[in-house]
């Protein structure tokens, strides 16, 4: 098949979250399969410099028609992974020369709308300049949302290169929709004809990634229980009413991603000081004496040490975290690490801590791919006691590097750990906890550190099954295919 997949990152060009990591990973593996696959990204030039030093030029003075009457130029760069599998970046100062991807300091750039709108028509615009034959035009969040309605469009369904292609929208994370004010319609050439409840309207306002929604062939999320989440109330953000639509339909599935296992290996990660495996664990111990050192706590083997790497944002639920640590701190003999940005007062209050208990918590504020693979390995246990996740790659990295999660039983969590119990321990994997308040996952942070330091074999065991488990894309890759053949008849 030839399969287009637009996002705003991938990794390791640009990268805020999980999207990077599966918008490198998937269509990697995909290509691996035997399919086209071209990837279509925006060029942040502050960003991606060095990272793109041998792109190539494949497009120049690409036209994008933006708004009624005018048109915006671009060019398009690329980078040929292999035969069937390119990246190309969409270059665009105005829309794309940042210092950060969405937001400064915190607020999101007043011109999100007429950026993301223009990557996307700039897509379509890339897909015919470059003369490629869509099967599969795959969009991802609200970013790229809109390439699926241009795809539908008079502007775009009368082109050969579109003739057989059917679309498929991926929610990664509905907490970001795209909501913008109507008048924002203009920017995307389509007619106020779209402007309706079936389409862009959202409460007298656009929503760019309700329209996506609403006219893709399919619609995925990234994980069985999230895909059952979002059609409720609670989990929906408002959006739930036109997915349960789409799922009574049977446009509705839920893949659970897999993880870069190139990347993420402790046997062969170049970022870590020592590497391990499940036959041999001292690596493992030294990581975590050089993750003590590298965050000047107490250099000890036998304390249980808590990771946690994360956006510090609202869905992460590190707001309970904090509340629950203050007690752990003064009264229990453990140790933390968090890398993280995001929330101001969160990162206050993180940075208040290590300098409170500088033996036992440490905190890098900011972002640091190298330090993210030290917590991976050098802690004992991971913590995500998300409000809500839709994957989470984090704790599979953790599993697969010897830390045991103590996660919230939510999506794609939910999924992806088994809990532990004393009759299930040729299975556990990790600890879970159901009701996000601070006595709940202190208890089940206590709980854990109670099994690390009373029952080794137990805790030797977990940690074994999580490195053992296969996280890999060849499960789900193949899910992914599927998906394709069920939105596209023709294969
Ligand atoms: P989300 O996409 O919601 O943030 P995921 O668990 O899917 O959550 O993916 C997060 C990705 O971002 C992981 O690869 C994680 O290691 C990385 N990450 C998040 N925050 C940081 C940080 N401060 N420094 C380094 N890596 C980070
Ligand atoms: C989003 C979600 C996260 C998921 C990632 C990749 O950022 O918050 O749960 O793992 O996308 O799909």
């Amino acid at each position: 098949m030839n399969i287009v997949w637009a996002t705003s990152e991938a990794a390791p060009y640009a990268k805020t979250g999980g999207l990077a990591d599966v918008s490198y990973s998937l269509p990697y593996a995909l290509a691996e399969n035997g399919h086209n696959v071209s990837v279509f990204m925006p060029y942040y030039p502050q960003i991606m410099a060095e990272k793109c030093d041998d792109t190539e030029s494949a497009y120049e003075l690409l036209g994008v028609p933006f708004g009624d009457s005018n048109e915006e130029w671009a060019s398009i760069r690329q980078h040929k992974i292999s035969e069937n599998l390119s990246f190309y970046f969409i270059e665009s100062d105005r829309f794309f020369d940042r210092p950060k991807l969405y937001d400064w300091d915190g607020n999101e750039y007043s011109d999100n709308a007429e950026r993301f709108i223009f990557l996307s028509r700039a897509i379509m615009q890339a897909i015919l300049a470059l003369d490629i034959k869509v099967d599969v035009l795959h969009c991802n969040d609200w970013h790229t949302a809109l390439c699926s309605v241009y795809l539908k469009s008079a502007l775009y369904n009368s082109f050969d290169n579109f003739s057989q292609a059917k679309s498929i929208i991926t929610i990664h994370n509905l907490g970001y929709q795209g909501i913008f004010k109507k008048s924002n319609l203009y920017w995307t050439g389509l007619g106020w004809d779209y402007f309706n409840v079936h389409c862009f309207e959202f409460y007298d306002q656009l929503n760019l990634l309700k329209a996506g929604v609403l006219t893709a062939d399919m619609v995925s999320t990234v994980s069985p229980t999230y895909a059952g989440e979002i059609l409720s109330l609670e989990y929906g953000f408002g959006l739930n009413r036109p997915l349960q639509h789409r799922a009574v339909q049977g446009k509705l599935r839920g893949i659970l991603n897999g993880i870069d296992v190139l990347e993420w290996d402790p046997e062969t990660d170049k970022l870590l000081p020592y590497n391990f495996s499940h036959r041999d664990l001292t690596g493992k111990a030294r990581c975590k004496m050089a993750l003590q050192k590298e965050f000047g706590l107490a250099l000890r083997p036998d304390v249980p040490l808590y990771g946690v790497v994360s956006r510090l944002a609202e869905q992460k639920g590190l707001d309970v975290f904090i509340d629950c640590i203050d007690a752990m701190l003064k009264e229990d003999d453990v140790q933390f690490v968090i890398i993280g940005s995001g929330e101001k007062w969160q990162e206050t209050a993180l940075a208040d801590y290590a300098k409170a208990y500088p033996n036992k918590l440490g905190c890098h504020i900011g972002y640091n791919n190298k330090l993210a693979h030290l917590v991976e390995a050098g802690s004992d246990f991971f913590v995500m006691p998300s409000r809500y996740e839709p994957c989470g790659l984090n704790q599979m990295y953790s599993m697969v590097y010897g830390t045991i999660p103590i996660v919230r039983s939510t999506g794609g969590l939910e999924d992806t750990v088994i809990n532990y119990s004393a009759q299930n321990i040729n299975n556990a994997t990790g600890f879970k906890f159901y009701d996000l308040y601070p006595a709940a996952l202190r208890d089940t942070m206590r709980w854990a550190a109670s099994i690390y330091l009373n029952d080794k074999p137990a805790f030797k065991k977990m940690l074994i099954n999580g490195m053992k488990t296969d996280f890999s894309w060849h499960h789900t890759a193949v899910e992914y295919e599927e998906l394709y053949r069920h939105a596209n008849s023709r294969f």
